[in-house]
């Protein structure tokens, strides 16, 4: 088995990956992000302190890991030094291990501006639900390769302010002309100023990743790969078009992190015991009602990112097996188990009745999809609290019945347990996690 680690999301989002990276950290030396942008929400609990990481790799929170943001990132500096700022303030010290990807794409006021006004023009019934922070406007002018401002630029800080002054100038003045003169912030000068200002902050970080890590790996370290949004959100693979604009699993490692394919060596795949949902798109299993509530209260299901209460629902054993596969998962991590304890029956959905039959695959047609109904399966719940439970052995029968199915189902034995927000409320299976 490689040396390296995956880490990918099997749902929407907010999985709960930054505990396993932050757990799995200890037992690598670089952890890597390579996707996405501030639109992720990672929350860290160490002690009695909670950490909320953005664009940070979690493995800033670990002494001696080194954190790079890969290429596959967009990045808004902005945002970067308020998350770098915020950390300080609680204690941590994390710039001597940071690295930047020079090849990392800049996300600019007029992305996050772009991103509000259509958000607000499309209206309840049509918007995507994005985190508003800019990172569909930024993909698209990538892939355009036009305004594009790659963090390499930088560098240079007159030819910067420059070209960030005429970027900026011309596009809120289209952005004036498609959505009104209302929504065009007044302040140009100073938001260009601040923006590059901001940016200024990121040179000592600025390294060509990809040498950069061959040359660790050389010498024998340890890739952690952290994947941000989660497998259905993947702009390929997800539920289009109410998915984000990356490659969120780990088929977006290689070019995402600037490594070679076959580095993706063990993928650990982390679903919740439920599933969530925050933005628009469909969602066979979301629960309404008392359930909901009780899954979102205990489960404290706010974004991290935007503070949006999140959809709830039974977890969709057919998108995790499905996200899983596509990810090559070697394990699984099912988070938050404890947030089901207290109920008298708990369900999976095993399957989607559609007006084309019964499915077990998300079907790639959205209008089949959102009529799809679940086909659940019932189970016994729990009533015991389970936090500080010592051992998997020492779980209620009934939630290792739940486990089992579940690996049953998805093909993947499950080798993190999580009963709890705090690092020391995980159970590890070993033999699964190694194998
Ligand atoms: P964007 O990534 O901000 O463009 O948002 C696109 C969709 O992905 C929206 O439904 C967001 O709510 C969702 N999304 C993006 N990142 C995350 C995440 O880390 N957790 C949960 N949802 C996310």
């Amino acid at each position: 088995m490689s040396r390296h680690t995956c880490v990918v999301g099997l749902g929407w989002g907010d999985e709960g990956k930054g505990k396993v990276v932050d757990l799995l950290a200890g037992r690598h030396d670089i952890v890597v992000r390579y996707n996405g942008g501030a639109n992720a929400g990672h929350t860290v609990c160490i002690g009695d302190r909670t950490f909320s990481l953005h664009l940070l790799p979690a493995g800033v929170l670990r002494d001696g890991v080194a954190a790079v943001i890969g290429p596959g990132v967009v990045i808004d500096p902005l945002s970067l030094s308020r998350e770098i700022a915020a950390l300080e303030n609680q204690g941590m010290e994390i710039n001597k291990n940071l690295r930047i990807s020079d090849r990392a794409h800049l996300v600019l006021p007029h992305h996050t501006l772009q991103d509000r006004l259509s958000e607000q023009r499309a209206g309840d019934g049509g918007k995507l639900g994005t985190t508003v922070r800019g990172i569909g406007p930024c993909y698209a002018d990538k892939m355009r390769r036009m305004d594009a401002v790659r963090v390499c630029e930088v560098e240079d800080r007159a030819r910067l302010r420059e070209r960030v002054a005429e970027i900026l100038a011309r596009r809120f003045r289209e952005l004036g002309s498609l959505f009104g003169e209302d929504g065009i912030p007044n302040d140009l000068n100073e938001q260009s100023a601040a923006f590059c200002n901001a940016c200024a902050k990121l040179v000592p970080f600025i390294c060509d990743c990809s040498e950069y890590l061959f040359g660790r790996v050389d010498a024998g370290a340890r890739l952690l790969f952290e994947g941000a949004n989660g497998v259905l959100l993947d702009v390929d693979h997800g539920t289009y078009p109410f998915v984000t604009s990356s490659a969120t699993g780990s088929g977006g490692v290689a070019n995402g992190a600037g490594v070679p394919p076959s580095w993706v060596g063990r993928v650990v795949g982390v679903t919740k015991a439920y599933s969530t949902r925050v933005g628009s798109g469909p969602f066979v299993t979301e629960l309404e009602g008392s359930l909901a509530d009780y899954i979102r209260t205990r489960g404290r299901e706010f974004g991290t990112t935007t503070g949006r209460p999140r959809r709830c629902g039974w977890l969709d054993l057919v998108t995790c097996r499905y996200a899983a596969r596509l990810s090559g998962a070697s394990a699984l991590a099912v988070m938050h188990l404890d947030t089901l304890a207290g109920l008298d029956e708990i369900a999976v959905c095993t399957a989607y009745e559609t007006k084309s039959g019964r499915i077990m695959r998300p079907p790639a047609r959205l209008d089949l999809l959102k009529s799809a109904r679940p086909v659940l399966e019932k189970l016994p719940g729990w009533s015991e609290a389970i936090r500080d439970c010592p051992s998997l052995e020492a779980l209620p029968a009934a939630a290792r019945s739940f486990l089992r199915r579940i690996e049953e189902y998805v093909g993947c034995p499950v080798a993190i347990v999580s009963l709890g927000p705090k690092r020391e409320q995980t159970l590890v299976d070993e033999t699964a996690l190694e194998c």
